[in-house]
């Protein structure tokens, strides 16, 4: 077992206590956890979706599969899959996993779940796995909340199927301003998000209504939302939700 599922599991046997005294019902606690962005904890102690991915909801299709990341507990992948999503979910924490299958029998919600070290991963090889495992359906969502993996980042804007959308939401060094936690290694530089999956350039205006359109040939991809800032209140996050355009436009 590799170090970062040492870590998390121990994190995560927490969180289960937590969910079998509570017959899996949201304690109300959020907050503070020292390692974690995001008022929804990051560690799923309220078994809700990131306060990211509802930020995101205008940009998601309900169809297809939906790949999320790193995703701990199953929030995002639940809440994709009562849009109507079929969601696969990759986290290296078997704890995190069974958490997450829990969640989703009590909520009668079907959920794949994939036990996974995704560090030196590209997205390619990433997508790979999930097609093993779930060979039917269109890939539409990629999502990544609260994990920084820049070799997966890196490989977005190639590996991303055409027509599918990545959704992102990480925090950045100037979370450092209020928060100790988490440490710089887990943190974005300003832009990074962006600079990481997109490239350098800023993007090229749109026409009309059309999202700006950055990259070329087959590495393409429509920018639907960059934006860093405090969210909530609390943590400094870097958003992005960008789309490869399919194949046919
Ligand atoms: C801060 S939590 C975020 C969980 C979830 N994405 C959310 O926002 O609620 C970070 C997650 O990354 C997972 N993780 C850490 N290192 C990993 C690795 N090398 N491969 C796969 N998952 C990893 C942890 O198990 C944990 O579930």
């Amino acid at each position: 077992m590799t170090s970062a599922a040492q870590r998390w599991n121990a994190r995560y046997r927490e969180v289960a206590a937590a969910d079998i005294q509570s017959d899996g019902q949201s304690d109300g606690q959020s907050g503070d956890e020292p390692d974690e962005p995001g008022g929804d904890d990051g560690v799923g102690r309220t078994p809700g979706p990131p306060q990211a991915l509802l930020r995101f909801e205008q940009f998601l299709p309900d169809t297809g599969l939906a790949v999320d990341l790193a995703g701990g507990p199953g929030g995002c992948a639940l809440h994709l899959a009562a849009r109507g999503l079929t969601a696969v979910l990759l986290d290296v924490s078997d704890v995190a996993l069974a958490i997450a299958e829990r969640r989703a029998a009590a909520a009668g919600r079907r959920l794949v779940t994939v036990e996974a070290d995704l560090d030196g991963q590209t997205l390619g090889s990433t997508l790979d796995m999930v097609r093993r495992v779930e060979p039917a359906g269109e890939i539409t969502v990629v999502s990544c909340f609260h994990y920084l993996n820049r070799s997966l980042l890196a490989t977005v804007a190639r590996d991303l199927p055409p027509g599918a959308v990545f959704a992102a939401s990480i925090a950045t060094v100037a979370n450092l301003e209020r928060h100790a936690r988490p440490s710089r290694r887990f943190l974005l530089e300003p832009g990074e998000l962006f600079r990481q999956v997109v490239g350098p350039q800023p993007p090229v205006v749109g026409v009309g209504t059309q999202p700006p359109v950055v990259g070329a040939g087959s590495d393409r991809l429509e920018v639907l939302r960059n934006e860093e800032g405090w969210h909530d209140g609390h943590h400094h996050e870097a958003d992005l939700v960008v789309r490869k355009p399919s194949a046919r436009s």
